[in-house]
């Protein structure tokens, strides 16, 4: 337990009608922020004794939600205690994405919803999706102005997360965020990067600053290469963003939840497990996997595989042990792995600390033939941007 301390470095963040405590957001992650990790994060925040930041369920696309698919179902599910409940849609079509959001506002199924337009993945973008699609003014407004509407009667905050743009050359956030703000939205985020650039090179924090100047009335969210709490309090004094977003920094780590509640309240202790605490820590998120799947054992421990690696980055464990941890299929066999490290070693330090997860290089995004022609949407784009609902994975 940390002291509690009163030195805010932000006020707290306003989303609509919803107070965060500490500024901090953690970003959708496709794969990755479903109830049981958004659980880990939330525990690892509250334990310092601050107050709570706000953990953005996984993407889900508006049309598998509308067919009530059940694994779409299962991303908009939420911890009892779980509150604020944040959720994210993706979608391409507005009425598509109104009705989306409807369901989840008029059935109560979260308090906060988020828009992606910041999907780089070449199957979506191809189809004029994700970050390619606020290049389509019209379409982006449309979307919006759908989602403020359908959420608007039930009193829930739509927010918006955005890349830079498409490439140098197409960078559209400053007018998307603008238009956001005009439609009603409650906040903008900006990943500080271009679809072009993936997840390459390093985040354009100077673009998080000219955002934060052309949009006064909302706040604006930074977003891109905080990996640790001194990033993010750096991240907010450069660009004077009203709070972060965190992504692949907190992947194996959840507590750097607590260490971001620390440093936005003038705290600088920071948690430093051993590889007990890390073993114990993908124990439960064992556990709380199976919890999320209903109980099915095997589909919950298929999905903690791909954690391990990022959890173990920096100790001193053997590849094989690696190798058994990355295949567990029961949680058995997963306490037996773990009671086999070597429980006594302390933590890593930088080893374990830095970039992690995607990286990757700059790729020349596929976009419909044309799209750049104008910003202007060409009728027979229409049904294919349809299309580009269909099985999306995110990014
Ligand atoms: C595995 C993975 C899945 C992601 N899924 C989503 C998503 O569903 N929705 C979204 O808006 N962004 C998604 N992103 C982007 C992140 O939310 C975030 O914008 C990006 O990782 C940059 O932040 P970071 O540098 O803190 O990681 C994803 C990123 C990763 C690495």
């Amino acid at each position: 337990m940390l002291e509690p301390v009163s030195t805010r470095v932000l006020p707290p963040l306003q989303i609509g009608p919803i107070t965060v405590g500490t500024p901090v957001v953690l970003a959708p992650m496709a794969g990755v922020t479903n109830r049981a990790f958004r659980t880990l994060c939330r525990e690892a925040g509250r334990a310092t004794g601050f107050d709570p930041g706000l953990y953005v369920a996984e993407m889900v696309t508006s049309r598998a939600l509308v067919e009530r698919n059940v694994e779409a179902l299962r991303i908009v599910t939420f911890g009892e205690d779980e509150s604020p409940r944040s959720a994210q849609v993706y979608g391409v079509d507005p009425a598509t994405v109104g009705a989306a959001v409807r369901i989840i506002a008029s059935e109560d199924r979260a308090d906060h919803v988020d828009l992606n337009f910041g999907c780089p993945v070449p199957k979506v973008t191809r189809k004029g999706g994700g970050s390619a699609l606020p290049w389509k003014k019209q379409l982006f407004t449309d979307i919006v102005r759908a989602a403020v509407d359908a959420a608007e009667p039930y009193g829930v905050p739509v927010t918006v997360k955005m890349r830079k743009g498409i490439d140098d050359d197409h960078l559209t956030y400053l007018d998307a965020g603008r238009t956001a703000e005009s439609l009603g939205v409650a906040a903008v985020a900006l990943h500080a990067r271009t679809a072009a650039e993936h997840y390459s090179g390093t985040a354009d924090w100077t673009a998080i600053a000219r955002l934060k100047e052309a949009v006064t009335t909302v706040p604006v969210l930074g977003n891109g290469d905080v990996w640790a709490a001194e990033d993010a309090l750096r991240m907010v004094r450069e660009t004077g963003a009203d709070g972060v977003v965190v992504g692949r920094g907190c992947q194996g780590r959840p507590w750097l939840f607590a260490d971001l509640a620390a440093a936005f309240n003038g705290s600088d202790q920071r948690v430093r497990p051993g590889l007990r605490e890390v073993a114990e820590t993908i124990y439960r998120h064992g556990e709380l996997m199976i919890d999320y799947y209903d109980g099915d054992e095997s589909k919950g421990m298929r999905d903690l595989r791909k954690h391990m690696a990022w959890y173990l980055k920096g100790y001193a464990v053997g590849g094989e042990t690696r190798r058994a941890l990355a295949m567990v299929s029961t949680l058995v066999e997963l306490r037996e792995h773990l009671d086999a490290l070597d429980l006594t070693l302390g933590y890593p330090g930088a080893d374990a600390e830095g970039p992690r997860g995607r990286a990757g290089s700059p790729k020349k995004p596929h976009l419909p033939y044309g799209w750049l022609d104008s910003r202007e949407l060409d009728a027979e784009f229409e049904a294919k941007l349809r299309e580009a609902e269909l099985s999306v994975s995110g990014g």
